[in-house]
């Protein structure tokens, strides 16, 4: 039977670390209320001319080809998750095919914001138990602080994300019993509009929250992006923080015990719980409603932020480096974000 490994994981992180008390000369913060509602301690900002979200990317896919011990040129296909693209269009995975000269395969951008990286290892993992491909880069990139409201009015935001970039090299493989055993998507669109970045887009104003009502009438021939939106500081994410963290701390345990369910698993079988790195508290509470031991959860917001689509390949690559995942290790990957949108993949390192 054939199954998709993980042969080789790379991530990269800008060098430019921004601390609590950084962005206390931004905006009306303390170190101390950001870390005892989110856990971070700093997070890294890109290079603002130099790096983007590609950039950041490709120098994880070149660590994750390496040690997969393959060429660009063998990959058969990448998947790219991002909610900051360097451009609206194209997508992100047709700038890595140029940057590493890689043959004219194929890229799929995955839009699944921090979800995003669990649902392209589903993805990439379909294609390869399907026998379609061999070797898919998955890669999960961001960079935020390019679009963050960096006064007071957005430090409920701003203050939680970072930038960075994880890949991984999945491979096809016919070991027993190794490799991703299952995966699990799942999404309710109902609370869409919770934590989004409504503008530049092509919506209808009876969709924004009345807390965002401020919109201008849309009209026929209206421009997806007005000098109104610029003026009205619409042009940043929006997130309603408390309801997204009443149902995160539901839907993120729920998506890890279908996994270990379909597996005849339970969670004390788990040897690593690799969480989105949407808040410490979130993982906090994952982790104590699975009676998880603080040993089989890693965490790393404290010096990344939340990255997004990136934080679950830099948190599994992180660990792995640390010698935290070995092989015949039981490893879930659980994220949870907006859309909303959760996800998990069980495997057997
Ligand atoms: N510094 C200081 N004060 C702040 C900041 C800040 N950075 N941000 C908000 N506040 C203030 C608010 O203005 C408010 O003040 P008020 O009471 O005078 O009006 C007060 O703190 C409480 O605001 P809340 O938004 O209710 O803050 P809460 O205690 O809920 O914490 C947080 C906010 C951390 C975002 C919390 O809601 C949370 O953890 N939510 C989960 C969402 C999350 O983690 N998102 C991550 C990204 S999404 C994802 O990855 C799934």
């Amino acid at each position: 039977m054939i199954r998709s490994k993980i042969a080789g994981i790379g991530m990269y992180v800008p060098e430019n670390v921004v601390t609590n008390q950084d962005l206390t000369r931004l905006m009306e913060t303390s170190d101390e209320w950001i870390q005892e509602r989110t856990g971070i301690q700093e997070r890294r900002y890109a290079d603002r001319k130099n790096e983007t979200t590609t950039t950041m990317a490709v120098e994880a896919a070149k660590v994750a080809l390496e040690r997969a011990g393959i060429s660009a040129q063998e990959v058969d296909f990448i998947v790219f998750a991002t909610l900051s693209p360097d451009y609206y269009f194209p997508g992100c995975g047709v700038l890595v095919q140029r940057a590493l000269k890689m043959k004219e395969i194929g890229a799929l951008d995955v839009r699944n914001q921090c979800s995003g990286f669990v649902y392209a290892i589903s993805v990439a993992d379909q294609f390869i138990r399907s026998g379609m491909y061999k070797n898919i880069l998955v890669i999960g990139s961001e960079k935020h602080s390019f679009g963050l409201d960096f006064s007071t009015r957005g430090r409920n935001v701003s203050v939680i994300f970072g930038d960075g970039a994880g890949a991984v090299v999945l491979q096809a493989t016919e070991e027993d019993g190794r490799g991703i055993l299952s995966t699990h998507l799942h999404s309710d669109g109902e609370s869409a509009e919770m934590l989004a970045m409504y503008n530049p887009g092509t919506h209808a104003n009876h969709w924004t929250p009345a807390s965002l009502a401020d919109f201008d009438e849309v009209e026929i021939g209206q421009m997806f992006m007005s000098h109104a939106m610029i003026d009205k500081n619409q042009l940043y994410p929006y997130m309603d923080g408390p309801s997204v963290f009443k149902k995160a701390v539901v839907k993120f345990p729920e998506v890890i015990i279908e996994a270990l369910n379909k597996n005849g698993l339970q969670p004390s079988d788990l040897d690593l719980l690799i969480p989105h790195q949407a808040n410490l508290r979130i993982s906090q509470f994952v982790a104590h409603a699975l009676k998880l031991r603080e040993d089989q959860v890693y965490n790393n917001i404290q010096k990344y932020g939340n990255t997004t689509a990136a934080s679950v390949p830099i948190a599994l690559c992180e660990a792995w480096e640390k010698g935290l995942v070995k092989n015949g290790d039981l490893v879930c990957l659980a994220a949870f974000g907006s859309g909303f949108t959760w996800a998990s993949a069980l495997l057997r390192w």
